[in-house]
């Protein structure tokens, strides 16, 4: 996750609303086709879920993630995770790949991120991924910023995320000496499991932490109508304005 950003990761509550996210995990992993023996980095690992998968086809797979508590969780998978700040990786010339899932979008700036990559990664190795591309959750965001604002806040410095371009992503990767496979965006309207509040308090806590606690429930309530005509169904389902970056790329040999 960002540096400056105020989100923590309490792992009962993200088994709740947000577990979706690795069980949606599963295009970038065949993307990544890992092989049994590669040695791979999986940024961003959380509590293991994807990472546990890279491992069972034989792959020997490190984890990374700069919550402490979804490291425990990886770790109680069995999974070799570490907590670290992905912008100082500590590693050089050891990976066959680098994976990362829907971790990008919170580390900041990218460009450390994709230099640390370079260096882990060997000659002729690949970095494959998906996180939050340009448009991700747009509208859950705007009406964030829009009721902050609305509250004498600042909205947009309170934006925690990093969802570039396909285009611009491609061009920071080629900066860093990869050759770039593939980076589309995907546009991918997602059903959340309970009430947009709850996935704003879960994934988006950057955007109630600047409102007085007495006020959380009225910020989020009004976000909710607000969002409602657009993302809430008929039957009261609400559905988030995901649009993914996919992207494959690899150094020379
Ligand atoms: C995402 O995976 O795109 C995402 C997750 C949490 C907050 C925002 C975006």
């Amino acid at each position: 996750m960002t540096n400056s950003s105020t989100q923590t990761w309490d792992a009962a509550n993200y088994a709740d609303n947000a577990r979706f996210v690795s069980d949606l995990g599963a295009p970038v992993l065949d993307l990544l086709a890992p092989k049994a023996g590669e040695r791979i980095l999986d940024i961003g690992c959380g509590d293991g879920a994807l990472t546990q998968k890279i491992a069972a086809v034989g792959a020997d797979v490190v984890g990374i993630d700069h919550s402490a508590s979804q490291v425990a969780g990886a770790r109680a998978l069995g999974l070799d995770a570490h907590v670290m700040d992905a912008t100082h990786l500590i590693y050089a010339d050891e990976f066959d790949a680098v994976f990362s899932n829907a971790a990008l979008h919170w580390i900041k700036p990218p460009q450390a991120v994709v230099a640390g990559v370079a260096t882990a990664l060997k000659p002729g190795g690949r970095f494959v991924g998906e996180f939050g591309g340009f448009g991700n959750v747009s509208k859950i965001r705007e009406a964030s910023i829009a009721a902050l604002n609305a509250r004498g806040l600042d909205g947009e410095a309170a934006n925690p995320w990093y969802f570039p371009t396909a285009e611009e992503y491609a061009e920071l990767l080629a900066a860093h000496g990869f050759k770039v496979t593939s980076s589309v965006l995907i546009p991918r309207p997602t059903p959340l499991p309970g009430r947009m509040a709850d996935w704003i308090k879960t994934l988006a806590q950057d955007f109630v932490a600047p409102v007085p606690e007495a006020e959380q429930d009225d910020f989020l309530e009004g976000v909710e109508n607000d969002l409602a005509p657009d993302l809430k169904d008929a039957d009261g389902k609400w559905t988030a304005d995901y649009v993914r970056l996919r992207f494959s790329a690899h150094l020379e040999d």
